[in-house]
């Protein structure tokens, strides 16, 4: 953690009040406020019982919550939904048949746009044709596609028909891709040809079959390619089907699976401080109730709205809070597919006036990105119809929160930090449009979700004294589990403090209640709000012939919020292969690229004779940083060293 930082979080002071207007209008107002509060500290139970009854079910559940076994808790028992249900066949009933569901703008300029009734139609026709591939319920799909309309459609087709569904990030390496193959096992890929990127063609469909070959082969029975931007592509027969062809004479009816509440709606891989990548898995029950509510607190949405969120469908951010969230709510969702940056940095600002859009959710490492380019750019364009901002990922940082809310919101927006995580589904920690905003802070926890900051023992921390970020009772949209591991789910989230769930992160709560997020609290790396696990990079790196060991750390990075460091032992004869220090450089670093992806980047390569370790062997990640950046080894790290 940046020492700057903390001093600034703690010195911050500065505090926004919300415009009256803002207030009169919110969906949870402050009275609605109030009473949820009550509800919740007297029956959690009851409240979120309520919020579910806002959505449609086929039946209704037996019970709440069934917490006879922990942590594998069960929400809504008994009861019938499909959340495709509630974001799409409800809306084709109600004044939202012709509303816009999705603009999409591609890289290079292109604009498709597909009302309830368009998109329910195209959903339906990609379902039937999954069916017609032998698709059952419980079977996994995994998407391998950038921010297209065919994500958006693959993923309710595939929720519809009562698929298992895994989107993996297009800027994961064919290595990253075959490991989560190898975990999920998926009957079905959905890919691209390829897509544009800052300005290149990405070729998607080569990394599918480099992943796919040898071995597991046999893995995916079919592989379905979206053709998006015209890469001349190997069709392997019978095996590999165009998109295009498959659900052209398909009807655009279909009907929906009726799952029950806990059956699984989608696996999503995130890093941890160890070993693979764990795959949290979500339900369809708990989720939908989860993600609905929140967003409508949140995002404050209206029917008038347009919601642009710069995440990538591929993340946890993508799936509550691109997709399934804003489609609950009928509202209009503005999918960007290139970099925000391309051609120049005033792209986003140009989406923003050219659709009118209402809410701009964002990061704050593309926050920084903007600012570092300055007030001119946004100037240029009408962002007048913008009315509220958030941010996710990462710490935002009292700076880039007043630079975001001056120049773009007006200073009148309200910008909301939001904290939670893949495993928790949904928003956990955030203000409302309602609240007295710091900057800074992302405000205090949610209705009907109790989080707090403890020592390592469990104890409440303390006003102002940072501790770890527990949560003290389950709610809907958690993760259930980690794909055939409940093992390793209960450890990782379960038993480091008895009873409470351990996010893994750091903060600190001030007098009022607001959390100040201060990074992890392991050694996993954010780097630009993407969770990197230090053990995935290490053993990308001693998979070159030249390295014996490595050990990867964060430090501190201006934009990104932090980026990789690595040390290297060298094996003997390294300079056999190169000529120079740099050379080997160069050469490790396009490595973890082609092994991870190429959005994983590495900022610094330093040689070590050794490294230094626990006396089980395990590398002390902590002391090489303590080295680096000057932060005490200790302190809040030593939970995971025990
Ligand atoms: O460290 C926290 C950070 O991102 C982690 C979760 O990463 P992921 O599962 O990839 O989900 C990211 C999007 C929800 C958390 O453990 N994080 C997320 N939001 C914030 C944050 N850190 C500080 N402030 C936030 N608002």
């Amino acid at each position: 953690m940046e020492t700057g930082l903390v001093d600034s979080l703690l010195r911050e002071e500065r505090v926004f009040r919300p415009q009256p207007q803002v207030v009169r209008e919110a969906n949870m107002g402050q009275a609605e406020l109030k009473a949820a509060q009550t509800l919740a500290r007297q029956d959690y139970r009851l409240f979120w019982e309520e919020r579910a009854a806002e959505m449609d079910w086929f039946a209704k559940w037996d019970q709440v919550l069934d917490d006879s076994n922990p942590p594998f808790y069960k929400w809504f028992s008994g009861g019938k939904c499909n959340l495709v249900h509630n974001a799409l066949d409800r809306h084709i009933l109600t004044v939202n048949k012709n509303k816009l569901a999705v603009i999409w703008e591609g890289e290079s300029g292109e604009c498709r746009k597909y009302t309830y009734y368009e998109l329910y139609r195209e959903v339906c026709r990609l379902a039937n044709a999954l069916r017609g591939l032998g698709v059952q319920k419980g079977d996994r799909i995994l998407i391998y596609l950038p921010p297209l309309p065919e994500t958006v459609i693959t993923m309710l087709a595939a929720a519809k028909i009562g698929a298992v569904q895994t989107l993996v990030f297009a800027g994961y390496s064919a290595r990253s891709l075959r490991e989560r193959i190898e975990s999920c096992r998926p009957k079905i890929i959905v890919t691209a040809d390829g897509f544009y990127r800052n300005g290149r063609v990405i070729n998607l469909k080569s990394v599918v079959d480099e992943a796919l070959f040898g071995e597991d082969a046999d893995c995916a029975e079919s592989v379905i390619v979206v053709h998006r931007a015209g890469v001349e592509t190997d069709m392997v027969e019978p095996r590999d089907l165009r998109y295009e062809d498959l659900i052209r004479q398909e009807s655009p009816q279909a009907p929906t699976e009726v799952m029950d509440a806990e059956d699984p709606l989608f696996l999503l891989y995130t890093s941890g401080a160890t070993g693979k990548p764990k795959g949290l898995l979500h339900t369809h029950g708990g989720y939908m109730v989860g993600v609905h509510a929140t967003y409508r607190w949140v995002m404050d949405v209206k029917p008038t709205d347009l919601y642009l969120c710069t995440a990538d469908p591929g993340w946890i951010t993508g799936h509550s809070y691109v997709v399934f969230g804003p489609l609950m709510a009928g509202t209009t969702v503005v999918l960007y597919e290139g970099h925000p940056l391309y051609p120049q940095a005033d792209r986003l600002w140009a989406i923003v006036a050219r659709y009118g859009v209402t809410i701009l959710y964002t990061t704050p490492t593309l926050i920084r990105m903007l600012m570092r380019y300055g007030s001119q750019y946004p100037r240029k364009h009408d962002l007048s119809t913008l009315r509220l901002l958030g941010s996710v990922g990462e710490p935002i940082g009292p700076e880039p929160w007043v630079w975001f809310h001056k120049y773009i919101g007006r200073s009148e927006c309200p910008l909301l930090d939001t904290w939670w995580q893949t495993e928790t589904g949904m928003f956990m920690v955030s203000p409302l449009p309602i609240s007295l905003l710091k900057p800074g802070s992302a405000g205090r926890p949610l209705p009907g979700v109790e989080v707090d900051v403890v020592d390592r023992h469990g104890n409440p921390a303390g006003h102002d004294k940072g501790g770890f970020v527990v949560i003290r009772k389950p709610w809907p949209a958690m993760a259930r589990t980690l794909w055939n591991d409940d093992q390793g789910y209960r450890q990782a989230y379960w038993e480091k403090i008895p009873g409470v769930y351990f996010a893994g992160d750091v903060a600190r709560k001030d007098e009022d209640g607001y959390f100040w997020f201060q990074g992890r609290a392991d050694d996993v790396l954010n780097i630009g709000g993407h969770r990197i696990g230090p053990a995935e990079v290490e053993a990308a790196l001693t998979a070159h012939k030249s390295v014996v060991e490595a050990a990867v750390i964060g430090v501190p990075d201006s934009i990104k919020g932090e980026a990789a460091k690595c040390f290297v032992v060298r094996a003997e004869g390294w300079n056999k292969d190169y000529d120079s220090e740099d050379e080997l450089i160069m050469a490790l670093k396009a490595h973890v690229k082609r092994e991870l992806g190429p959005f994983v980047s590495i900022r610094a390569i330093a040689f070590r004779e050794q490294l230094p370790h626990t006396k089980s062997g395990k590398i002390l990640r902590r002391l090489l940083k303590a080295e680096e950046t000057g932060a005490a080894p200790g302190d809040l790290s030593s939970l995971e060293e025990e």
